[in-house]
């Protein structure tokens, strides 16, 4: 079993692998030391289980798992799910989505970390199946309070029940840690009863994430210093996205390229990588860097195109 079967990363245009079209899909968000997810991937081997981590440590350990038990159908992606649950799944194609022991961000100013925060009923809505379901356990009763009135209030959602310290069939690492303290543990099951659907904000494709400037015009690290580097912007993307950027730095390639480090954010998610500044006979171009490509957002657009700008103001 290969790492590359089981860690995927996702195209920029946050495409996943094509694979078993027909088996039912389910989700694992924030599934720690992977206890869970390869409990579940034992019980449904006609299904996929995808897992997705932030944490490049919990990653590693559930890929151990992974090929310790000859898991086939795990799938495991790095990164924020409220980012990847929306741009990677399409709409209706999910069957169940599970969710333990998330952290609570209790304190008032750190609210929007919360993974159920603003657009994240909005993204289950889109892509689970009509009857499909979001199962969240959680150790904290004013937080199930608030989910249950959140996602609760989407339209295309219904809080199907609610259980106090119902025991699964398997306990999650950070469960077992509050059942230890004497803890109550939350148990809510949110169904999707109507078709719906959210806009993903990754647009178009790697092919047209260039801007060419023609005539070309010379561009030394120099220039790239003087009308690029520490510049930053703001915009609305199309689906109203607060998008920034900023560009932190110019370096020169050894193969004669320009290369800028650039920061970029939607409504919070981050992404760093670098612009390639190339000088052909017929144009320079402005493009994405291959050796990290980042996810097509909008703010990665900006970014190429006010750097293509203040590069012909010169
Ligand atoms: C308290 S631990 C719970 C781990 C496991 N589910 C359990 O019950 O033992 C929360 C996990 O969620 C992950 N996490 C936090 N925010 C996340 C996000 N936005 N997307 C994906 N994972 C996230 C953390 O890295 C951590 O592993």
């Amino acid at each position: 079993m290969n790492r590359g079967d089981v860690i995927l990363r996702p195209s920029p245009e946050c495409r996943l692998p094509i694979e078993r079209p027909d088996a039912p899909r389910l989700i694992e968000i924030g599934f720690g030391n992977g206890d869970f997810l390869v409990h579940l991937a034992q019980k449904r081997p006609d299904a996929l289980v995808y897992g997705i981590e932030v944490s490049h440590t919990c990653l590693e350990k559930a890929l151990s798992r992974v090929k310790l038990h000859e898991l086939e159908n795990v799938r495991l992606l790095c990164g924020d799910a409220r980012f990847l649950v929306r741009e990677c799944f399409a709409d209706n194609s999910v069957e169940r989505i599970y969710m333990s022991f998330p952290c609570p961000w209790p304190k008032e100013r750190h609210a929007r970390r919360r993974v159920t925060s603003e657009g994240f009923s909005g993204s289950l809505a889109s892509v689970l199946q009509v009857g499909g379901v979001f199962e969240l356990a959680t150790d904290e009763g004013w937080y199930a309070d608030e989910v249950a009135e959140i996602l609760g209030a989407h339209e295309a959602l219904r809080m199907a029940d609610r259980k106090l310290n119902h025991r699964r069939e398997l306990t999650t690492k950070y469960e077992r840690k509050w059942l230890e303290m004497g803890k109550d543990i939350h148990h809510l099951y949110f169904e999707k009863t109507a078709l719906w659907s959210v806009p993903r904000m990754v647009e178009g494709s790697i092919d047209d994430m260039h801007v060419r400037i023609s005539p070309a015009i010379p561009v030394s690290l120099e220039l790239l210093n003087e009308t690029v580097t520490g510049q930053t912007g703001c915009a609305r993307g199309r689906h109203g996205e607060d998008s920034h950027w900023a560009f932190r730095g110019g370096f020169a390639a050894t193969d004669g390229t320009l290369l800028e480090e650039t920061i970029c954010s939607d409504s919070g998610y981050e992404q760093k990588f670098y612009l390639k500044i190339v000088e052909r006979p017929e144009c320079t171009l402005v493009k994405l860097d291959g050796v990290f490509l980042p996810y097509l957002t909008p703010s990665v657009r900006f970014a190429i195109e006010d750097a293509a700008r203040r590069l012909q103001k010169r």
